[in-house]
């Protein structure tokens, strides 16, 4: 069992991981003293396949179940968890143990910031994506119909527990979504990842514990010192969103229905990459290694049929541009970045052209 410390601003909180982690979560909220009155939230296809693993934490016989999926991720089912917890007389000693992916997290997240201004909450991410990324770092929230993660807070939570057994009932699909993002810790930070990836694909597509758990425990090292050094975003942080300009763009442009976010990554860090070749700052060895692993993972849904105006248009409205400037996040050699500020339209249409989009 790896176990890692996030430091936040409201205290710092453990990261448990490993094969068999649900099994101590009741002694670890005891042992942070949290609450005794607790409460599960899920979603009714999560709880199905794993609501008898909480059986032991002592939380109240009946969970709150709402639907998931980014198409719920919204105020309404905001209200929903509010209310539940309204008639279920939460007070501020309860505690909100989220069980689910990162629609979940976030939604629950955001819940227990606002309910009675703030109830400890407890994450057990159900996805690789969740484990390795969105459970920790406490960033909560839904979309808006017009954007999406537009209302939200910073809410850290008070436990993570990732637990590499609730992988074996994920689509495959999402699974491999989620490999997407560890394969950019590993160009970002990381690099024995790439190498782990590439040697053992089998094994973790078989979900095997022993393949999966030292990937999420290393992924989650690294967001953890990032989020540690940086819990808002301000420098250090955006080392993250390598691979997201492009790939958040690819998922606006198709209204979120073409990709799963990690499969819009791996073709952001692509982009990237490319661009950081183009410019001599990464090594044309890196996109073939990350490319060639990419490829591996398996096919991507296609990007021919989308714009490339379409997407410079939508880099232009994405987050990080601040104050006017694209913060844009390059690959120097395995393991490292480097941030360039002066990226112009023209690199990245080029970028663009060579991952297979149309002009
Ligand atoms: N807060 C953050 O820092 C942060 C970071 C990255 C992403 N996110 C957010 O995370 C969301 C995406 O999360 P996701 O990729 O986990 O998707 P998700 O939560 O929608 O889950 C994907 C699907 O998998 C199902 N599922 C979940 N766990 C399962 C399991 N163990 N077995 C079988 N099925 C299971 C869910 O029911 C759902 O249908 C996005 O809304 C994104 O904005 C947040
Ligand atoms: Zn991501």
């Amino acid at each position: 069992m790896d176990r890692i410390t996030v430091a936040a601003a409201a205290g710092s909180y453990p990261v448990l991981i490993g094969n068999g982690a649900i099994e101590a979560l009741g002694r670890e909220m005891d042992a942070a003293r949290l609450g005794k009155r607790r409460i599960l939230v899920s979603s009714e296809r999560i709880w199905d396949f794993h609501g008898a693993r909480f059986r032991t934490i002592g939380a109240d016989k009946t969970p709150i179940l709402i639907e998931d999926g980014e198409r719920y991720k919204n105020l309404n089912t905001v209200a929903r968890i509010l209310d539940a917890l309204v008639k279920a007389q939460a007070d501020r000693s309860t505690v909100i143990v989220a069980v689910g992916g990162g629609v979940i997290g976030d939604m629950v997240g955001f819940s227990a910031a606002t309910y009675l201004r703030g109830l400890p909450i407890v994450h057990v991410p159900t996805t690789l994506l969740a484990q390795v990324d969105s459970a920790i770092g406490g960033k909560t929230g839904v979309n808006h119909p017009l954007g999406k993660n537009l209302i939200g807070s910073f809410h850290a939570p008070s436990l993570v527990v990732a637990d590499p057994v609730v992988l074996e009932t994920l689509p495959r699909r999402e699974f491999r979504a989620g490999l997407y993002e560890v394969i950019k810790y590993g160009v970002i930070s990381d690099p024995t990842l790439l190498d782990r990836i590439r040697d053992s694909v089998t094994a973790i597509f078989n979900r095997d514990g022993d393949a999966v758990a030292p990937l999420v425990a290393a992924s989650c090292r690294i967001k953890a010192q990032v989020v540690s050094a940086d819990e808002r975003e301000s420098g250090l942080r955006r080392i993250l969103n390598f691979g997201h300009t492009v790939g958040h763009a690819l998922e606006a442009v198709t209204k979120y229905k073409q990709f799963r976010h990690g499969e819009a990554i791996g073709y952001g860090m692509l982009a990237a990459l490319a661009i950081g070749v183009a410019r001599g700052v990464t090594p044309k060895s890196l996109y073939e290694e990350v490319e060639s692993l990419i490829t591996q993972l398996g096919p991507l849904p296609s990007v021919a049929d989308i714009s490339t105006k379409d997407v410079i248009a939508a880099i232009g409205r994405d987050k990080k541009v601040v104050n006017g400037t694209l913060h844009f996040i390059a690959a120097a050699e395995r393991g490292k970045t480097v941030e360039l500020t002066d990226v112009t339209e023209k690199e990245i249409k080029a970028a663009l052209k060579k991952i297979g989009l149309r002009a």
